[in-house]
């Protein structure tokens, strides 16, 4: 068996050569028959040509048969032939001698027979070798040209193949980068020694650092000096093949500012999957989480100012009926009565109470206020005066009205309030001496700032920014300084209520407060009010009423009976004739039955059973004309709607002096007793 020459040969090629070249011999039967038939024919066309040829040249058609077989059949088979046609040839066509000599001749001719038979068959094979050979060597040739051609097919197929991948590869390369790129994260990678090896936009943004400033450099211009250890440890969890995955911390950036980001790092492999570095994703979650800080401080102060305002209300009531029965002792004793020092003191203590509820109520937005289209250039005018009294000679106060300003829709007294309130603390703050700066000027807030603000709408505001060159504030004093009652002040200096109640009024306003502090910096409060549309009317002139009685008729609804006997017995005393009720029902009674004129309903808001709105316009349906005063301590109800009154109605709030009501009755019902019977049934 020859072996393949060629080591591309496969075995599969091999077997084809060995079957067109190395061909087994033919099977001997066919070979030798092939040969015998050959003879066998010879020996009919020498039978056939015996006449014409009697016993002369025996061999002659057997030469044709031993070349024949020669030819074809090579050397065995061409000895067997020319032995069998010897025989044949022997026993057939010589005669059988007549003489010696005669025998002699044909012995010479059957030996140069064979000789030439044997001679023939030696070519003959010779002839066959070659032939194979030359047969053998073309067939592999064309083999080889056809393994040459199928490995060029192979080897173009192949480049294709690779050069199909190439451009995939550098598809798949170009949109990897795309997405680094454009990602809105950074993506980092480094070395396992923290050497940064790539830099995507993201990490220009975020970090300030340019890709040609960062690549080559050490990740730890990133790491605040503090926390070195961590990026150490991280490295060598890279280094240990595991991940680091969602993790908050603190990096620098080239300003020199602290961001927070969140971060995961995986480890970086390559095509061996050895460990060659890490691939580090941020995200600058600074604006998020101060976000989430101020969503969590703005849901603390609404609940604690719904408990303030609801510990007010009631607290207010109380308070109502105190004043109120200090105001009647107060006016039964006689000027020099001993007891009188301890009245007014408990009447000092009960206003110093009712000034705490308004504040606790400012704070839960449920102040009553009567807001007018108001120049805050004047506001800030009227309060400067009082304020250069307020902070001393040692502070230099410097008030800068923009020179236009939009009208926004405030009470008066309440933007004073947060005026005062700020200088007030402003001045605390520069125990030393400073500069306390107010300012006002239009300020839109666009919407950029309203996403990074919670709860800011954006459009046309006035803003209102006091700032101090003060003592500042660290971070925890700013996350609670709009808590009621939280103060850094010495016991019995403040009351921590200041800037809750400064909160509760811009709140009510529909405007925003924001404070910006750093200790030993300074602090700047800012106040945004919506713009309001609309131009301002000269303020009237409120002439104060006297305090004097009446002839009139009083009807009074008042839920609380020691309200309600206080008033009584206060509207007696000022000889008005009073008629009282607990509830909407009882007072419709009364009103009924009555058959004289009423001339005024006092009435409280929030009533058992319908509201103090409600009775008032049925009663006047029945009794036109009926005036109509209504006391509450509370916004939340059917006169006052967030903390805004109806135009045209007489309010007065709770808790109020004795003498507060009886002017505030005599504004209503007009001076003396001059319209006395207008609504009579
Ligand atoms: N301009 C400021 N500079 C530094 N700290 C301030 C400033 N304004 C307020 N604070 C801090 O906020 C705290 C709360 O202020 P807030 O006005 O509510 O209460 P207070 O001034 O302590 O007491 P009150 O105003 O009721 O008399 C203050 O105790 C102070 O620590
Ligand atoms: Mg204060």
């Amino acid at each position: 068996m020859a072996s393949p020459r060629n080591s591309f040969l496969t075995s599969n090629d091999a077997r084809l050569v060995r079957a067109r070249l190395i061909r087994p011999e033919d099977p001997r039967l066919r070979r030798y028959g092939t040969a015998a038939l050959t003879v066998a024919l010879a020996a009919l066309v020498r039978v056939l040509l015996q006449p014409i040829l009697g016993y002369g040249l025996p061999f002659i058609t057997f030469f044709a048969a031993v070349f024949l077989t020669a030819w074809w059949l090579g050397f065995r088979p061409t000895i067997f032939a020319v032995a069998l046609s010897s025989i044949v040839a022997g026993l057939l066509f010589f005669p059988p001698p007549a003489s010696r000599q005669e025998a002699l001749l044909t012995a010479i001719g059957l030996a140069l027979f064979i000789a030439i038979g044997v001679g023939a068959a030696g070519l003959g094979e010779g002839r066959l070798r070659a032939q194979r050979q030359a047969e053998r060597e073309a067939d592999e040739s064309r083999l080889a040209r056809q393994s040459a051609e199928d490995l060029a097919l192979e080897a173009e197929e192949a480049a294709a193949q690779a050069e199909e991948s190439a451009a995939q590869a550098e598809e798949h390369a170009l949109r990897l980068a795309a997405v680094v790129d454009s990602s809105d994260d950074a993506i980092v990678t480094k070395d396992l020694d923290g050497t940064i090896r790539g830099w995507n936009p993201a990490a220009e943004r975020i970090f300030g650092y340019s890709a040609a400033e960062m690549v080559g450099q050490p990740i730890f211009r990133l790491i605040p000096p503090e926390l070195m250890d961590e990026e150490h440890d991280i490295l060598r969890r890279i280094r240990a093949g595991h991940h680091v995955a969602h993790y908050e911390t603190t990096r620098l950036r080239k300003d020199g500012h602290r961001i927070l980001i969140a971060l995961s790092v995986s480890p970086l492999r390559d095509a061996s999957r050895s460990l060659i570095g890490a691939c580090s994703i941020k995200r600058d979650v600074t604006g998020q989480r101060q976000l989430e800080a101020q969503l969590r401080q703005s849901q603390q102060l609404d609940a604690i100012g719904q408990l303030a305002g609801g510990v007010a209300h009631d607290f207010n009531n109380i308070l109502a009926a105190i004043a109120g029965y200090v105001g009647l002792v107060l006016r039964a004793l006689p000027s020099n009565h001993p007891a009188r020092v301890d009245v007014l003191g408990i009447e000092e203590a009960a206003e110093r109470a009712a000034s705490l509820t308004q504040q606790l109520l400012a704070f839960g937005r449920k102040q009553v206020m009567q807001p007018d289209l108001l120049d805050l250039r004047e506001v800030l005018d009227d309060t400067g005066r009082m304020l250069r009294r307020l902070i001393g000679e040692h502070i230099h106060l410097a008030i800068q009205p923009g020179a236009v300003l939009s009208p926004v829709l405030a009470d008066r007294g309440q933007l004073s309030q947060v005026i005062l309130n700020l200088a007030i603390n402003a001045r605390d703050a520069m125990p030393n001496g400073g500069r306390l700066t107010i300012e006002a000027r239009d300020a839109p807030l666009t919407e950029e700032y309203a996403d990074n603000h919670i709860a800011v709408a954006p459009g046309a505001y006035v803003l209102l920014a006091v700032s101090d060159t003060g003592h500042g504030m660290t971070p925890e004093v700013k996350a609670h300084v709009f808590e009621p009652f939280f103060t850094t002040k010495p016991r019995g200096k403040g009351s921590g209520l200041g800037l809750s109640t400064v909160f509760g009024i811009v709140k009510q306003l529909g405007g925003h407060i924001f404070v910006y502090s750093e200790p030993n910096q300074g602090t700047t409060f800012k106040v945004y009010l919506p713009r309001a549309e609309g131009s301002i009317a000269a303020a009237p002139g409120r002439a104060t009423t006297p305090v004097e009685g009446g002839q009139e008729t009083v009807l009074v609804v008042e839920d609380e009976p020691a309200i309600r006997g206080v008033i009584r017995r206060l509207l007696e005393m000022s000889a008005y004739t009073v008629l009282d009720a607990g509830t909407p029902a009882e007072a419709l009674e009364l009103a009924g039955s009555y058959e004289q004129a009423i001339d005024l309903l006092l009435t409280d808001v929030v009533l058992p059973g319908m509201s103090g709105r409600e009775l008032a316009e049925q009663l006047q349906v029945r009794r036109p004309g009926l005036t109509v005063l209504y006391m509450s301590g509370y916004t939340d109800d059917a006169v006052v709607h967030q903390g805004r009154l109806d135009p045209d109605t007489a309010f007065l709030q709770k808790p109020f002096a004795p003498d507060a009501l009886l002017r505030r009755i005599r504004e209503v019902l007009g001076p003396g007793d001059s319209n006395a019977g207008a609504a009579r049934a």
